[in-house]
């Protein structure tokens, strides 16, 4: 099935800034360092995943459809991880996430559980959707025909857990409380998108 995320993040989560289309270009240039920031995200992705499972043990819903996505994004981990031996290049050490943390600075701080809950829901459900339409560029904008196929795996995936994180928060939250708080954040990454510098060693 031919996925058009594009139209998925403008009408099912609304993503408000397309990444600056000279992104790929510096990224096709700096695919090493890509590949290190990759690795790190898909790791990050995993444990994560752990983390919510271990701070959520009565949300029966979560931990069934989280489970899952930690032995996926702990195998997208591995792919990466592989990609680096093939080409003879450490995983070298993790980088400081710019995105990650400024996002991390939205979230609200002191709010009751259930508030901090929905945050975890829409950073995760923020950062897949984001990493999706980075996949996306790459799949369809570097040159070499075997990363495209490469990261066109990672964007289908991807894909689907984007959608996964935000039918989570409105199994557990009030549906209407949910796409208040999405907006918002939405609002937020569209002007943290606009600030930020294009870098081409980085996903994010
Ligand atoms: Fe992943
Ligand atoms: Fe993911």
């Amino acid at each position: 099935m031919e996925l058009n995320i594009s139209e998925h993040t403008r009408n099912i989560l609304g993503l408000q800034l397309p990444t600056d289309p000279r992104w790929v270009n510096l990224a096709e240039i700096e695919l090493e360092e890509i590949l290190t920031d990759h690795a790190y995200c898909e790791q990050k992705a995993a444990t994560t995943c752990i983390s919510l499972i271990q701070k959520n043990p009565e949300k029966t819903l979560l931990l069934e459809k989280l489970s899952p996505i930690v032995t996926e994004e702990w195998g997208h981990f591995r792919m990466v991880l592989s990609e680096l031996k093939k080409r003879n290049l450490p995983l070298g050490r993790q980088r400081k996430d710019v995105y990650v943390n400024k996002l991390i600075a939205f979230q609200k701080k002191g709010g009751s559980p259930q508030e901090r809950f929905l945050d975890q829901m829409l950073i995760m459900a923020l950062i897949e959707a984001r990493s999706c339409e980075r996949f996306k560029r790459l799949s369809e904008g570097l040159v070499d025909q075997y990363m495209r196929k490469f990261y066109r795996k990672f964007m289908e995936s991807e894909a689907g857990h984007y959608t996964l994180f935000i039918t989570l928060a409105e199994h557990y939250i009030d549906k209407k409380i949910v796409r208040q708080r999405w907006s918002e954040w939405l609002e937020y990454e569209k002007e943290l998108m606009n600030s930020a510098e294009v870098r081409g060693d980085r996903i994010h």
